[in-house]
């Protein structure tokens, strides 16, 4: 059995997600919005548990991550710091908290931090929202950034479509992780560009690169928990590799518990008082 860096801390920190670039050990992170779900991720070993937005779909329903709001955010981040004791915990940062106002940003990323009691914030975009970025590691937060495909900016893009397929945009990739790199975040999240982009982004760059749907020449991986576990199910793009089929196993459980109910199998003997 291969043992990792990465298992002999306690805490994992940003001092430690750059050390397991350097020794080219692969980061592992999923996503969690609640309390028991991430515990199991932390007692599991998950480097770090991303609070994504993703939560506007998966909890909420909605189909676009835009409506999700700041005290959401905050809701979802409190219950899974409050069972994580090893995973680095990041939280997203929703729209419109964040662009086109660099002090707004900072208060956003102070409510986070102060009442979630996270390790680190995420913000969709490079030179665009650069101010914010500044202003929020003036503050001493640490910042995760996020380039490719950000489906925070669906409606400007039109498509969920694998992004910086030209030179334009690849280019500007680049030099937007540069850009964020100088900046001084911890680490950026790539989502669904071409993978030769995700390597040759991070190996421009010293701070880990973690993809979605950017190939295996990242420094460490992303899913969406409730995609790679089977719970959402009518989302399969190419990137996304299923880990168990529990949407079948839920509605089968279910099933035999309105059975049980119905034909006064449950409760039994034993299970009453
Ligand atoms: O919100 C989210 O879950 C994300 C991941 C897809 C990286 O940003």
């Amino acid at each position: 059995m291969v043992s990792y860096l990465s298992e002999n801390v306690s805490k994992i920190t940003t001092h430690v997600l750059h050390k397991m670039k350097a020794n080219q050990e692969k980061i592992a992170m999923l996503t969690a919005y609640d309390y028991s779900t991430a515990k199991l991720l932390d007692m599991a070993g998950i480097d770090v548990i991303l609070v994504g937005d993703s939560a506007s779909n998966v909890m909420a329903g909605y189909k676009t991550t835009l409506p999700i709001t700041l005290n959401e955010m905050i809701y979802h981040g409190v219950s899974v710091v409050r069972a994580v004791e090893r995973a680095f915990v990041v939280v997203d940062m929703p729209f419109g908290t964040y662009q086109g106002n660099s002090k707004e940003a900072l208060n956003s990323a102070i409510r986070i931090m102060k009442e979630t009691g996270a390790d680190a914030v995420k913000l969709e975009g490079g030179k665009e929202i650069i101010e914010s970025v500044d202003r929020i590691l003036s503050a001493g937060i640490p910042v995760m950034g996020h380039l490719g495909l950000m489906p925070q900016s669906i409606h400007k893009f039109g498509t969920y479509s694998v992004r910086a397929t030209d030179r334009e945009e690849s280019n500007q990739l680049i030099d937007d992780a540069k850009l964020l790199e100088k900046a001084g975040v911890f680490s950026i999240v790539l989502e669904k560009i071409p993978a030769t982009l995700g390597k040759k982004v991070a190996e421009s760059v010293s701070i880990p690169i973690i993809g979605i749907g950017a190939g295996n020449g990242v420094d460490g991986q992303v899913l969406v928990l409730h995609d790679m576990l089977g719970i959402v199910q009518d989302f399969s793009p190419r990137f996304l590799r299923r880990y168990n089929n529990l949407g079948e196993e839920i509605i089968t459980s279910v099933q035999n518990y309105i059975k049980d109910v119905k034909t006064l199998d449950f409760p039994n003997d034993k299970e009453q008082y």
